[in-house]
This record gives structure tokens, C-alpha cells and sequence, in this order.
């Protein structure tokens, strides 16, 4: 029971973890810790840094709101740095969507977008309440999203807290049709279908194609069930594009934004949706409205830094080089396509992901940490799911940083495979 620090990590099993690091200054695909050694951050510090650490822009733009206006109550108040954001977004994001709904996280984002599907039901007086979602998803770790999210060891002592949802398979390359099928069954009279746009990240980074995501989205259509695309991990170019959706020509009904937003600098999630969605909740009868709220909705400082992230977007070439990461990416998974060790070789976008053949793949097998071990001691932060490794690294990284990482994953399958 004895650890040198009071704190409590997440996901962190502090009976078998090491104390941790203490990072105390980050800059582009790189951070520091307090011994002076530099670790190159492969996962973007879990998939939210998209330009890099500390961007500049983005550190004055929190600095100058920090001074002007650091917080205010959301409910009747708003506030300039809220309404530019809001404005911003609706402009990039796929068309169609008309409203913004600001909270703190990924997952509050999801639960938001699950509140919002069910309220419109309600609010309709249609009793459609099942939310349908993907096998290996994960949606986040408030009650619905773990609701919707995959189930097993990291959610099972909270199963008496859990909504039963309908699930549909992962569309496995050669067995899509098998799951459309069974969407069709399932969406006749259900709320909301909740899927992760195009790969699904924490459940293993399984990649499926555009041509799914977008028969998904006509099947929903079909049955009037709302379609909620979780972009939290795909948004802000992800996969090569700057939200997934695109990829399959599609607006969802509501979607989910939060990691990247802020350019990955400071918590701020927004989920949008579609005109019917607040009409929906729009009356002159108060039991109709929208009942979610929290201290921090909309913070101005975490609005600024949004903002200044879309700035970013639109005023300098990040698409070009999100493309260039791509062909990098691709050029140093080749090796490994070969290479015997290594199976499902696979990249969507800027993300690469491999296996390695290993005997016992479970995540509690204890190789995930022990692979990030060997990885941190070699100056790479990378964290592998299980026997997946996966590399999700900053769009500002360079073809010298990749090359000691992919360096570092070629080594690992020496010791570990
Ligand atoms: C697809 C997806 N949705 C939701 C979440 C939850 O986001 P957060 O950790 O910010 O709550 C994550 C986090 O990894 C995610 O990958």
C-alpha cells in the first residue's frame, strides 16, 4: 500500500505500476521529465495533441483570455470566446449541423449525445429508447458511455449501473454485410446508433471502410434512428481527413467532438446536432428542455484555446502535413508488413497499428506494460492495448522522430515476439 505519492491514476493498477514519471514541460512530439530525459510522445498524450505541446498560439491564446475572463456560468450568460468557437465549428464541421453543445470531456461529449437522442424522443412523445451500438467500442467511462461501450474487465464491477444496449458486430473486413444485417434488424424503433467513425480506437484500433460507415448511416436514415458519430478520437485529422464523416460523404445526426479540439491543450468537448434534434427541445414548455449541465460548460479560457485551434487549421497548411504523416506512416509500416512477427498490419490515416504475435495477447496479460516499459526505457512513449501497438503521434512529428520509434517497435519484436 505504500506509493511516495497521495495521487491516484487512471487506469493505473498502482500494486503492480512503478511510481510514475514526473513531466514537467512539453514541446512538439516531445516531453520532458524532471530528470532532463526526453520522451517522444507516440500517442500524443492519449490521442489529444494534434500540432504539437504548447503550441505557442495556442498557450497565448490562453493566456490572454486567462487574464480577460477566466469563468462564467453558462446557463443565461454566454460569452464571446463561446459564440466565435461555436461559429467556427459549425463552419468545418460536415454540413448540416446547426447547434453546439459544450462540455468538459470525450465522454460527457457521448453522454450528452446519448441525452440528446433520448430527449428528443421524449420531447416528441415517441417511445423509442434503444441505443444500439458496435462490438470493441468504447465511448468513455461515465455510466451511458460505458453503457454503450464494449464490456468486460474494465467495466464489470459497474454492471449493476449499465443500460442494456442492442449490439451490432464489427463490420470484420469480408463480414460487413453481416453487420449491416443486423443494424437493420436492430434500428426499427431504436433511439440512436453510436459509432466511432471509421476504426474503432480503444477496442483494439479496428479499422473498417467508408462505404460501411456511410451504409450505416443510410440504414438509420432509413429507420429514423438517430446517428451519433463519436469523432472524439478521429476529429481534427486523425484519419487524413479532418473529421472521419467525411470520408463517407455523411453528416450524423449529432456528433461528438473533444481530444483534439483545443488542439489538445486544455479539457473542452462540444457535441453538435442537427436543427430537429433542438428543435426538438425547443418549447415554451420547460420539462422539454435540455436537463444537462456542469460548473465548467463553455469555459471561456478552454473556448480561446479552441478557437485558436481553428485558427491553426485554417490558416496554416495542417491538412498538408496531417497528408504527409500519412505517407510517412505508410512508408514505415512497409517493413513490417513483412515481417513475420507482426500481424494485421494496418493504418487508418495519420494512425498505424500492428500486432505482435504473441502467445497470450489478453490485455491483463501484462504485456501492454510490459512493452511500455521496454518502450519509455528507449525514450518513446507509446502504449500498447495488449499486443497492439498502435502509434498516434502529433502531425508536427518528423520523419527523423518516426524512424526512432519504428526503430524502437522493430526492437521490442526481438524481445517480446
Ligand atoms: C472514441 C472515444 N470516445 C470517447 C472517449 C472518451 O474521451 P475522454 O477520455 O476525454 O472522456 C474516447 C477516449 O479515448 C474515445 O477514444
Amino acid at each position: 500500500m505504500d506509493t511516495a505519492s497521495p495521487v491516484w491514476h487512471p487506469f493505473t493498477q498502482h500494486g503492480l505500476a512503478p511510481d510514475s514519471p514526473m513531466v514537467v514541460r512539453g514541446e512538439g512530439a516531445w516531453l520532458e521529465l524532471e530528470s532532463g530525459t526526453r520522451l517522444l510522445d507516440a500517442i500524443s498524450s492519449w490521442w489529444v495533441i494534434t500540432h504539437g505541446h504548447c503550441h505557442p498560439r495556442i498557450v497565448a491564446a490562453i493566456q490572454e483570455q486567462a487574464a480577460r475572463l477566466d469563468q462564467v456560468i453558462f446557463a443565461g450568460f454566454t460569452h464571446p470566446p463561446a459564440e466565435a468557437l461555436a461559429r467556427k465549428l459549425l463552419s468545418i464541421v460536415p454540413p448540416g449541423l446547426t447547434h453546439v453543445f459544450y462540455s468538459d470531456s470525450g465522454s460527457t461529449a457521448v453522454e450528452v449525445a446519448l441525452k440528446m437522442a433520448l430527449g428528443t424522443w421524449k420531447n416528441r412523445g415517441i417511445n423509442r429508447t434503444r441505443i444500439i451500438a458496435m462490438n470493441h467500442a468504447y465511448h468513455g467511462d461515465t455510466v451511458g458511455t460505458m453503457s454503450a461501450g464494449a464490456r468486460g474487465v474494465f467495466n464489470a464491477a459497474y454492471a449493476p449501473l449499465l443500460f442494456d444496449v442492442a449490439r451490432i458486430p464489427f463490420p470484420e473486413t469480408g463480414r460487413e454485410q453481416r453487420t449491416l444485417d443486423m443494424l437493420d434488424q436492430h434500428a426499427k424503433g431504436a433511439a440512436a446508433l453510436v459509432v466511432e467513425p471509421l476504426i474503432c480506437g480503444a477496442g483494439g484500433m479496428r479499422i473498417y471502410s467508408p462505404e460501411i460507415l456511410k451504409a450505416m448511416a443510410d440504414i438509420c436514415a432509413r429507420h429514423g434512428t438517430i446517428l451519433i458519430a463519436d469523432e472524439v478520437m478521429t476529429g481534427f485529422g486523425r484519419t487524413g481527413t479532418l473529421f472521419a464523416c467525411e470520408q463517407a460523404g455523411i453528416t450524423p445526426d449529432i456528433m461528438a467532438l473533444a481530444k483534439g479540439l483545443t488542439g489538445g491543450s486544455i479539457p473542452l468537448a462540444a457535441t453538435l446536432c442537427k436543427p430537429y434534434i433542438f428543435a426538438a427541445h425547443f418549447s415554451t414548455n420547460r420539462s422539454h428542455t435540455f436537463f444537462h449541465s456542469s460548473s465548467f460548460t463553455a469555459n471561456p479560457i478552454a473556448c480561446a484555446a479552441a478557437s485558436a485551434n481553428l485558427d491553426l487549421w485554417s490558416g496554416e497548411p495542417v491538412l498538408e502535413r496531417v497528408s504527409r504523416l500519412c505517407t510517412m506512416q505508410e512508408q514505415f509500416l512497409a517493413a513490417f508488413r513483412a515481417d513475420p512477427r507482426f500481424e494485421n498490419v494496418r493504418r487508418q490515416g495519420t494512425i498505424t497499428a500492428l500486432d505482435l504475435k504473441v502467445d497470450d495477447p489478453g490485455y491483463l496479460a501484462g504485456l501492454g506494460p510490459e512493452l511500455t516499459k521496454f518502450f519509455y526505457a528507449r525514450g518513446v512513449l507509446l502504449r500498447p492495448l495488449g499486443n497492439t501497438i498502435y502509434v498516434m503521434p502529433p502531425y508536427c512529428i518528423t520523419a527523423e522522430e518516426l524512424a526512432v520509434l519504428y526503430a524502437a517497435v522493430k526492437d521490442a519484436a526481438v524481445q517480446f515476439a
